[in-house]
């Protein structure tokens, strides 16, 4: 049976307090209505249409890498208006899915479930038991237990709104009956609004069976209206994340200090210690070791490397066997050949490093083309910066680069050099053969040191 998927995506977001579109906040560092058009699309409707109204113009932006049909829904007048301004551009499929961008948690398997086990001239709803239902729909039934209509808080009666089980406001709709439920419903409510709720009564009416499956899980289903509903899913689901990676064997020091804003590829025998956070498109190979409070951005760290507390990586390929940190920062192009060594408070920016080679402390490189076993002492500086252009730095094999040294770009280090430490280099260094820069060590006799005066010296006494 063929169906079509509509996503309400039209209201504001009144309580979010914020400029940008609800649905465009991010939950797991993307924004919910990805998640929500990423689920509709692995159950590859015939068509997706998304309603939009409220900065519809920046959804649309934001969400160019999926097929979509968009609507505009210029006046937010109900989600049952919402559904009726997609009916005109709803392809001829036999049912409609509805989904909410506000909903983001909402699982593949669950719809698909929904999908089969709704009978085609039936229609399916998605309810869950909520404790605090405040706000929500409330699924009534009869007395044998059928589902007869879906109440808003704000219509409810007292006894109404102590049922516990709410409508997720997700539906699985026969096309052939939609347009005349439609059609009918009215704006005779507490909000003023359509309610698409409505159809369920109408169904009933009509006689077309209700199937009511329950979500087990609530969060599934949970709608995001303020920020402290945004922050409870994304730790609902950055555990359901950390899950995942422990049951594909990833040691976790503790599943709930991590944080995966993207996604990432972990391979065997990965450990992560706390508070590690993960962005964009990140990929750990086997044995890799993550020590605690590293951020890792957009990177690929090879087999068996160690990123040691509190380093930073970003748009960088980290070679096998190779250790960073701890408090390193690898900045954007940043390519490391395997068993070559970032130690503690290290820049390095669009730099490639060979095999074997060591920055071990302290030290900016930018721009720079390392060879292999190369050493470069604590302190030293690519000056890869005129003010004006960029510079290159190109160090061959088996050069070692004394402590303190600035290396002015563009510079060549030959093979094999060795640079005294605190040298200025301003060009190129010969291979094999000991550059520094040529400073006058004096030493003055009886030099009198600076001298406190006495009051100052009583003061420090106090
Ligand atoms: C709705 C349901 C309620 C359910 C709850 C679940 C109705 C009348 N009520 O209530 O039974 O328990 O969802 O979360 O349907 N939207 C539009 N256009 C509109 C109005 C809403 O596109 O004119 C979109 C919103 O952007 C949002 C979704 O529909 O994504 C739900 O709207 P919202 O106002 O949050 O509905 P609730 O009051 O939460
Ligand atoms: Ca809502």
């Amino acid at each position: 049976m063929s169906f079509s998927v509509i996503v309400l995506a039209a209201g504001q977001g009144t309580r979010m307090r914020s400029a940008r579109a609800k649905v465009l906040h991010e939950l797991g560092g993307k924004p919910m209505l990805h998640h929500v058009l990423r689920t509709a699309a692995n159950l590859s409707p015939a068509q997706t249409i998304v309603v939009c109204g409220h900065q519809g113009a920046e959804l649309q932006t934001n969400c160019k890498e999926f097929t979509v049909d968009w609507v505009w829904q210029e006046q937010q007048l109900g989600t049952g208006h919402a559904v009726q301004c997609a009916q005109p551009v709803l392809a001829n499929t036999d049912r409609i899915l509805v989904l909410y961008g506000d909903v983001p948690l909402i699982k593949t398997s669950t719809l698909q479930q929904l999908l089969y086990a709704t009978p085609p001239d039936a229609l399916g709803i998605l309810t869950t038991e909520m404790s605090n239902p405040t706000g929500l729909g409330r699924i009534l039934r009869d007395k044998q237990g059928r589902v007869t209509a879906i109440v808003e808080e704000k219509d409810a009666t007292n006894a109404q709104r102590d049922i516990k089980e709410i409508n997720s406001g997700i539906y699985i709709l026969p096309a052939k009956h939609l347009g005349t439920w439609l059609s009918k419903l009215q704006a005779n409510n507490q909000q003023q609004e359509l309610y698409l709720t409505d159809i369920i009564a109408l169904a009933v009416s009509s006689g077309v069976p209700i199937l009511a499956q329950h979500v087990a899980n609530y969060h599934e289903v949970q709608g995001v209206n303020s920020p402290q509903q945004l922050a409870q899913l994304e730790r609902v689901y950055q555990l359901q994340l950390a899950d995942e990676l422990m049951q594909q064997g990833v040691k976790l020091f503790d599943p709930a200090r991590l944080d995966i804003r993207g996604t990432l590829k972990a391979g065997q025998d990965v450990s992560i210690d706390i508070n590690a956070v993960f962005e964009g498109e990140v990929e750990l190979g086997d044995n890799v070791v993550i020590g605690p409070n590293v951020v890792i951005r957009n990177s690929i760290i090879a087999a068996n490397a160690v990123v040691y507390a509190s380093s930073v990586i970003d748009g960088a390929i980290i070679g096998e066997h190779c250790q960073i940190g701890p408090f390193a920062r690898v900045r954007s192009g940043s390519q490391f050949a395997p068993h070559s060594k970032i130690g503690n408070f290290v820049e390095i920016k669009n730099s490639t490093l060979d095999q074997y080679s060591k920055i071990n402390h302290l030290s900016y490189i930018g721009d720079s083309e390392i060879g292999k076993r190369v050493n470069i002492g604590a302190g030293v500086i690519t000056c890869n910066y005129d003010g004006a252009m960029k510079h290159k730095t190109i160090i061959k094999d088996d050069v070692f680069v004394g402590s303190n040294c600035e290396l002015i770009a563009p510079v060549t280090i030959g093979e094999g050099a060795t640079l005294g430490a605190g040298t200025t280099l301003t060009k190129d260094a010969p291979a094999r053969t000991l550059t520094l820069s040529k400073k006058i060590l004096t030493s003055i006799v009886n030099w009198p040191r600076p001298t406190k005066p006495d009051s100052a010296k009583q003061k420090e006494e106090v």
